[in-house]
């Protein structure tokens, strides 16, 4: 990280060479937006490997109006009504890996890190908000523990070829076996709607628009292109919505008063009730606690680089033309640490989001954590609550305390940030 903030310092543009690909950095807010919103000049080319992680014919990698043809029918699956069935899934799953955690705790004095086990949770909620009960937990289980290989694949520029033993092979075996799975929930959720079934996921609700007689988009997708849809979201979400979850965690034990903040909105929303299943009309009234989440990726954007590619020579600039077919990364973190817009930048304050008329809201350009233009992430309002909703139950059921480290406030890229020690907490049981 420290290697990149020097690079991002060193000037709006700036240019380095990996493996001899000649890259172009981009850290302003200016040229960052300019590069994501000039689809005739640049593409997404994710990372290196992705290609061979996520398969060449990914809906992913359509680019121009077939991209924004095929993405607008996927923006269906993100609707509010959409999210409304989402919402009990999302915190059945993180009541159960919650009490588990507690559980774990209970059996050791020491804190643990949260590293992996935020990312199980995310997993196993993304698994069961995509396929419901289309997958089976012996299906989940092998996902869970092959992604990581996938993880591991996504850096900036691998190994050219994907030999067997390199992480791009590892990652491609996780993905077949994924896809299997995948597959075969497609299958079970077109078997299950025919039957005259309320949905009751994504792949349900995704089955149920495309029969809708008044639905106007193209209706045919087979087993393997919805399978391929549902990776390129675990693809694009896994590691993003882990590193968003655990920094959330971090910051709350390491902010008491925020924490505290958010436990009273909590104690006035649910009016004392914590059993009560959580509705989209509460999670909306979550002011506070949506404002701090929005403030914790400003502070430790979970994705801080997207590569794009030039698709011809680029005038991104009076002076300056990238050449075609070089690589163009706009990176993020200058523009969410802008002290002329967020005042003492590296300061987490939920705020700032919550003035209208404050700097923070009255420019969102610079928010640029879920990207800007065609490519914005498509699931950012399920990203957001998602992180809402864990961190809300958290915050009602359990005390957790952070064991600071000499690591903690270090960050790793794996893909996306983490803190460096993976971030020990011991959670004991909060009975409010
Ligand atoms: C905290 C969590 C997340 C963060 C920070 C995040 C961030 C991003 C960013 C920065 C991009 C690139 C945008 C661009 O090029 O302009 C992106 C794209 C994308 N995201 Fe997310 N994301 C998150 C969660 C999710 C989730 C939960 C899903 C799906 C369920 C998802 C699906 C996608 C997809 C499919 C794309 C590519 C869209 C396209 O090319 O049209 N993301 N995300």
């Amino acid at each position: 990280m420290e290697g990149y903030k020097k690079q991002w310092d060193s000037g709006a543009l700036s240019a380095i060479s990996v493996f001899n690909i000649f890259i172009v950095m981009a850290s302003s807010n200016e040229y960052s937006r300019r590069i994501l919103n000039s689809p005739s000049y640049a593409e997404p080319c994710l990372v290196h490997s992705a290609k061979q992680v996520l398969r060449p014919d990914n809906w992913v990698f359509l680019t121009g109006k077939d991209h924004l043809a095929y993405r607008r029918g996927l923006n269906s699956l993100f609707t509010r009504r959409a999210l409304g069935i989402y919402l009990s899934i999302q915190e059945s799953i993180a009541r159960k890996h919650l009490s588990k955690w507690l559980a774990d705790a209970e059996k050791t004095s020491e804190a643990q890190p949260i590293m992996m086990t935020a990312r199980h949770l995310n997993m196993d909620t993304s698994l069961r908000v995509f396929c419901g009960k289309h997958i089976s937990e012996e299906a989940a289980l092998e996902i869970n523990e092959k992604y990581w290989a996938i993880t591991q694949s996504l850096e900036l520029v691998n190994f050219p070829l994907a030999l067997p033993g390199t992480k791009v092979w590892k990652a491609v075996q996780a993905r077949k076996a994924a896809m299997r799975w995948l597959e075969l929930a497609a299958k079970r959720s077109k078997e299950s709607m025919a039957s005259g079934a309320e949905p009751e996921c994504m792949l349900d609700e995704w089955v149920q628009i495309l029969n809708d007689p008044n639905y106007k988009g193209r209706r045919e997708f087979s087993d393997l292109e919805m399978a391929m849809v549902l990776f390129s979201f675990l693809f694009a979400s896994q590691d993003a919505m882990s590193s968003g979850l655990i920094y959330g965690f971090q910051h709350l034990a390491d902010n008491p008063d925020i924490l505290a903040k958010v436990r009273a909105e909590q104690e006035v929303i649910r009016g004392g009730n914590y059993q009560k299943p959580l509705t989209l009309e509460m999670m909306d009234q979550m002011t506070y606690l949506n404002a701090f989440v929005k403030e914790s990726m400003r502070v430790m954007p979970p994705v801080t680089m997207v590569p794009y590619k030039t698709t011809k020579a680029f005038p991104i600039s009076d002076d300056y033309t990238v050449p075609a077919n070089s690589m163009v990364i706009p990176s993020f973190y200058n523009s969410l640490h802008d002290p002329s817009i967020y005042p003492e930048p590296d300061k987490l304050m939920p705020e700032r989001w919550l003035d209208a008329e404050g700097l923070a809201n009255q420019n969102p350009k610079n928010y640029i954590v879920f990207g800007s233009g065609p490519h914005r992430c498509i699931g950012l309002e399920y990203a957001q609550m998602n992180i809402v909703l864990v961190l809300a139950t958290a915050a009602v059921m359990m005390d957790f305390e952070h064991e600071i480290t000499p690591l903690s406030s270090e960050v790793e890229i794996i893909a996306t940030l983490f803190p460096k020690d993976g971030c020990h907490l011991k959670f004991t049981p909060r009975n409010p």
